[in-house]
């Protein structure tokens, strides 16, 4: 939510940089536009003076403008890529917002929580505003401060003026200032929202994450929970809100710049459904030691802590939820341990029960999801263990949980998720698999054959992707249709609930996802002649009643004239006579499934959304990393 791009230093000399700071940040607001692509802005420093263009819509707008009113080269800038909040998706409202009479210039990712009332004062100092952001509030009281309490930085500079404006803010941002009479420096403060730092030679960087500098730099640092960073061409100096000195954590970016561009594909989507063999063989590389044990990525916790729990709640929001309900069957059958998932947004409001024999498992892709990372921190407070299956290195919920499991599914740009979901589950099914070994629920033998079936799963997805053209033309085919339902029983459920989110999503269609033996229970009085309903049928050689049920369900609604779109497994000859099209996938485990049937959905909605001409990569209203709550 938001994308946010710091840099000072000499880029002149890059043959891509030939305008100095600018073109560093703008190539880092292209790879971040995914975080919001409301508006964009920039502002670099040159001069002596701040100079700053902004424009509402895409980035390309905001290039538009630099066509026609172009900026001076400089050393310093910052740029931003915004998700609306407070203030709708105007010129106006875009940032960089200004203060300090136009020398200082500020970006924000997050929520001030307490602008009005800091608007108010500042108004009553005789401030005036331009916007109804409440960044510009923040801009405006660090200007009064750099300006009038520390008269005009002589009793300490920016970094000092953000430490007091840090001070008095209240919920979540990341800021970045720059200032007209501290042309080589860019300070940032971070407080519930993503910032890190990349460290380069002779220049250095900030980005909401390492995408908005990996073209020049794979080494970043970490920044902790209130902290704020001033960076120059050669130094970056750490600080928490009162000025005490702080040691950031480095580390060194594991994936390259190429994994995060199309690569040939017409959209990050269709490119990161393929990348999909990948990232589950990915996350599945590497688990377990010489004896055969499985192993965590980080364990900041006596395993022994682990064996003693009693309750697992799996917490997360939208697809990684989805991916917690099929963690939720995995951890039951394999540990024996009530597993409940829960919408991380609703779980505090609600006064959980949670003490030191609950296990928290949260699922997130950007590690950065507000509502999760809020649940996790209210759950760790409650005294609960917590352990993150997350896609991104060195964020803040894994940071902050005791133990973590990461997912290797390479940068995820499109904002519907994809590759993140079934690298989600395999991460899933492999906690289950460690947390049973430890508790002695299941024998190292068992856990080396659900192995053996997840390390055969790359190649079947392969196989659906190879062999989808009947479905891409269905999908092109249903362009103009009004809603789609989905449904599946097991794990079959989540599948479809997925499978209905990713068409809403993207193709703007009225998609619902049931639990199929619902449906007679109200939701079959919308089936109507024509009604397209996608059915997700479970492994005919699993468990025997589990089949009949949704083939019956099947059959239900084809009487009613429902169009019955059946996704089964191969060798499946049940569903035949009561499908209309039947999509087949490679035999697998009946808990295992999802990591197939989910693929032909995803390209269901891809096809279909494509088809209509949507910018399937990046869906209206929406942003990746939802960074407030
Ligand atoms: C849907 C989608 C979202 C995310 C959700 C959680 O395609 O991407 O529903 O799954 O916002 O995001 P993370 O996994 O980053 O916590």
């Amino acid at each position: 939510m938001c994308g946010i791009v710091g840099y000072v230093g000499n880029a002149s000399g890059r043959a891509n940089a030939t305008h100095g700071a600018l073109d560093v940040v703008l190539e880092g607001l292209r790879r971040l536009e995914y975080r919001g692509y409301d508006s964009a802005g920039v502002a670099v420093v040159a001069e002596g003076s701040i100079s700053s263009r902004k424009k509402s819509g895409k980035l390309s707008n905001l290039l538009d403008e630099l066509e026609e009113h172009p900026l001076p080269g400089s050393l310093t800038g910052i740029g931003h890529t915004r998700w609306a909040t407070h203030g709708g998706p105007t010129d106006r409202n875009a940032h960089p917002h200004l203060a300090d009479g136009g020398k200082l210039a500020v970006i924000h990712n997050g929520i001030i929580e307490n602008f009005a009332e800091l608007k108010q004062e500042l108004l009553a100092k005789g401030v005036e505003f331009a916007s109804e952001t409440d960044t510009e509030v923040a801009a405006a009281l660090l200007g009064d401060i750099f300006r009038n309490k520390l008269k005009g930085g002589a009793d300490g500079g920016l970094t000092k003026a953000m430490q007091l404006a840090c001070q008095r803010l209240e919920g979540a941002f990341t800021l970045l200032a720059v200032h007209a009479d501290q042309p080589d420096v860019v300070v940032a403060a971070r407080r519930n929202s993503p910032l890190v730092v990349g460290l380069g030679e002779g220049e250095n960087f900030l980005g909401s994450d390492v995408s908005g500098f990996i073209d020049y730099t794979r080494k970043a640092v970490e920044l902790g929970q209130d902290q704020i960073v001033t960076i120059t061409s050669d130094s970056v100096d750490i600080t928490d809100f009162f000025g005490a000195p702080a040691v950031g954590k480095e580390y060194t970016v594991d994936w390259d710049p190429a994994s995060a561009e199309k690569g040939g594909y017409a959209s990050f989507m269709e490119k990161e459904i393929h990348d999909q063999p990948d990232a589950v063989a990915q996350t599945l590389l590497g688990r377990s030691d010489a004896r055969g044990h499985l192993i965590l990525d980080e364990l900041r916790i006596d395993p022994q802590l682990l064996k003693q729990v009693d309750k697992i709640i799996v917490l997360a929001c939208g697809t990684a939820a989805y991916a917690g309900l099929v963690a939720k069957y995995a951890i039951e059958n394999w540990c024996r341990i009530p597993t409940e998932v829960e919408l991380a947004h609703e779980f505090r409001y609600r006064d959980p029960i949670v003490n030191s024999k609950t296990l928290v498992v949260s699922i997130s892709q950007s590690g950065e999801t507000m509502d999760t990372l809020m649940a996790v921190r209210y759950a760790r407070e409650q005294g609960a263990l917590t352990v993150s299956i997350c896609n991104t290195n060195g964020s803040t919920i894994p940071r902050e949980s005791d133990a973590v499991l990461y997912t290797h599914a390479g940068p995820e740009i499109a904002v519907a998720s994809t590759k993140a979901f079934l690298a989600q589950i395999t991460a899933a099914y492999l906690f289950g698999l460690y947390l049973a070994q430890l508790r002695g629920n299941i024998f190292t033998g068992q856990i080396k054959d659900v192995l053996a079936d997840l390390n055969k799963i790359p190649a079947k997805i392969q196989k659906i992707l190879d062999s989808s053209t009947e479905l891409r033309e269905l999908a092109r085919s249903m362009k103009d249709e009004k809603s789609v339902l989905f449904l599946g029983r097991h794990v079959g459920y989540p599948v479809a609930l997925e499978g209905a989110l990713k068409l809403k999503e993207i193709a703007y269609i009225h998609a619902e996802g049931f639990a199929a033996g619902e449906l007679k229970h109200g939701p079959i009085a919308l089936i109507e002649e024509g009604q397209p309903v996608f059915v997700v049928v479970p492994s005919p050689r699993g468990r025997d009643s589990l089949h009949s049920k949704v083939v019956s369900n099947i059959q239900e609604i084809r009487a009613r004239g429902a169009r019955t779109l059946v996704i089964a497994e191969e060798g499946d000859e049940a569903v035949r006579d009561y499908a209309e099209h039947v999509f087949y996938v490679p035999e697998t485990p009946t808990l295992l499934m999802p990591l197939l049937t989910t693929v032909p959905l995803q390209l269901f909605a891809l096809e279909l959304a494509s088809g209509k001409g949507y910018d399937v990569d990046q869906p209206r209203n929406l942003a990746k990393s939802v960074t407030v709550e």
